[in-house]
């Protein structure tokens, strides 16, 4: 397992945790690699009953490696570690509780649509879906889970505007079930964590397969057309300039 990732047993409670802060924890192909098994793994292993995802350093996530995007493999490969790890997400048979801190961008927020409980820290938390400002559109589903959440208007300004959410507000509008003392973030998410795990591990898969039921497949078509368009973005121009001038900031 990368160190990037890091996976941590305690009791029924596997923990996974971003580990790159020098680069905001952004997601290199490695580490959606790492991030696949780590969840494969805890779907097979019965002694796992809950998986808790959070980050280290500054923040959860600044989303995607931007220099990933620019010179990865295609998406329309089913193997493409990204792709492996988002189709992963609504499938995964086991509660997902996540804590957020700092800074979450991009995938870091598509995720939590697919997490059960997400906790965010009062004081650092912004969560930001800058894909338009980058030239590309919205993924994990999330231009069909998010509207579904929070309504088609505030889906609209979130993922076109692309202006940061707090972590009150992102209370308010049902993306984050606590807000949590930045201090006591890691305590509160494990609690949570725990007291699913305890829990009845049947009846809990049961329950979660009810919760999250995709009788129509819509989750993995709108993901399909998600990547065609991603694909198209991600060889235009606006993308190229807006990544460029990303890192020409940090000269
Ligand atoms: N891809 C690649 N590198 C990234 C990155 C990303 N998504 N996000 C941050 N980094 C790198 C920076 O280039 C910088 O590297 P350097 O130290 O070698 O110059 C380092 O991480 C720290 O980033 P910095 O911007 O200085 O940190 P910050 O705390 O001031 O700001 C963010 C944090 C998350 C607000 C900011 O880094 C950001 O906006 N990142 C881009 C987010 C993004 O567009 N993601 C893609 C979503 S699809």
């Amino acid at each position: 397992m990368s160190e990037q990732v890091q996976m941590m047993r305690r009791d029924a409670v596997c923990e996974v945790r971003l580990n790159r802060p020098d680069k905001r924890n952004a997601l290199t192909l490695q580490m959606y690699g790492a991030l696949a098994r780590a969840l494969e793994d805890a779907e097979r292993d019965p002694a796992v009953r809950v998986v808790l995802l959070s980050g280290a350093g500054a923040c959860f996530t600044a989303g995607n490696d931007l220099k990933d995007f620019l010179a990865g493999p295609s998406f329309d490969d089913p193997q493409h570690p990204t792709v492996r790890f988002v189709r992963m997400l609504p499938v995964f048979s086991k509660p997902l509780v996540c804590a957020v801190h700092g800074p979450t961008v991009g995938i870091g927020v598509t995720m939590l649509l697919h997490c059960d409980l997400v906790l965010a820290a009062e004081r650092s938390t912004r969560l930001i879906l800058p894909f338009v400002e980058l030239g590309l559109v919205p993924e994990a589903a999330s231009s069909l889970l998010l509207p579904r959440l929070v309504g088609p208007q505030r889906a609209a300004e979130l993922l076109l505007l692309g202006e940061p959410l707090d972590a009150p507000t992102a209370h308010a509008c049902g993306l984050v079930n606590r807000v949590v003392d930045d201090e006591g973030l890691m305590d509160e998410a494990r609690s949570v964590a725990d007291a699913l795990a305890a829990k009845p591990p049947e009846a809990m898969r049961r329950a979660k397969r009810l919760l999250r039921l995709d009788p129509h497949g819509e989750i993995g078509k709108r993901m399909d057309a998600e990547v065609a368009e991603f694909t198209a973005c991600l060889a235009g121009q606006e993308f190229a300039s807006a990544a460029r001038a990303f890192f020409e900031k940090r000269r």
